[in-house]
């Protein structure tokens, strides 16, 4: 099953109830969020209170994506914000396991994230304590730049080694995605996709879905 996250960085944000139905309308399974702190990464976003205030607003599962620095000081307030998974950068903190640990206590999925430049070998000995690994596909901090094809290989190695160990994992991908360039990262055994500008900057939302789970559909992955 491949699951299609929007990521409301690239949504109206004068409008928030509105565009966040348009994407669940349009097909989408779960919302992508993205939390930036302007420390880890150049960037500001949006924090807890507004994941609170939209919460009550949509079903869709909210996948939280944390790229602040030391994200362990705020896993209470996301997840009382309304959480369902809590993605971390592996970068962020200097004790993965303590944070894993935080998130699980409270019962919410837990995540961890990797961007571009960080080997994947460093996320390799945390595969079989968490359900979902986020591999970046764009340095974090912006949305709309372009797809890394390199980073295609992160993506193959974690789908082996989980398959390897018989672990039941998510693999995420996050940045420049679009329905020309899905099918890669299917084929490389990706299957939850996250997409801000080519869903929320789409006119037609809904034909972007359907154009998306159909090319995952024909490059399914395979071990190879
Ligand atoms: C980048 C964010 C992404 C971003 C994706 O730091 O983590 O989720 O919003 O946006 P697009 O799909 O436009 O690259
Ligand atoms: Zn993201």
């Amino acid at each position: 099953m491949i699951y299609v996250a929007p990521s409301l960085l690239a949504a109206d944000f004068a409008n928030l109830e509105t565009s966040i139905k348009r994407v669940a309308d349009a097909g989408a399974n779960y919302l992508h969020l993205d939390v930036m702190d302007g420390s880890f990464v150049p960037n500001i976003s949006f924090g807890a209170p507004v994941i609170t205030s939209i919460r009550p607003h949509s079903k869709l599962i909210f996948d939280v994506h944390l790229m602040i620095n030391d994200p362990i000081r705020y896993v209470k307030d996301f997840v009382k914000a309304g959480a369902d998974i809590i993605t971390f950068h592996l970068e962020s903190c200097a004790d993965p396991a303590k944070v894993i640990e935080s998130i699980r206590a409270r019962e919410v999925k837990v995540g961890i994230s990797i961007s571009p430049a960080t080997p994947v070998e460093l996320l390799i000995p945390y595969l079989d304590r968490i359900d979902m690994a986020l591999i970046m596909t764009v340095v974090p901090g912006f949305g709309g730049q372009a797809f890394m094809p390199e980073m295609l290989d992160k993506v193959r190695t974690v789908r082996r080694y989980a398959e390897s160990k018989g672990l039941k994992l998510d693999i995420e991908v996050d940045g420049g995605l679009n329905a020309e360039n899905v099918g890669l990262v299917t084929a490389a055994g990706a299957n939850v996709i996250v997409a801000g500008s080519a869903i929320f900057g789409a006119k037609h939302p809904k034909k972007v879905i359907a154009a998306m789970r159909q090319s995952a559909a024909e490059n399914p992955y395979f071990n190879h």
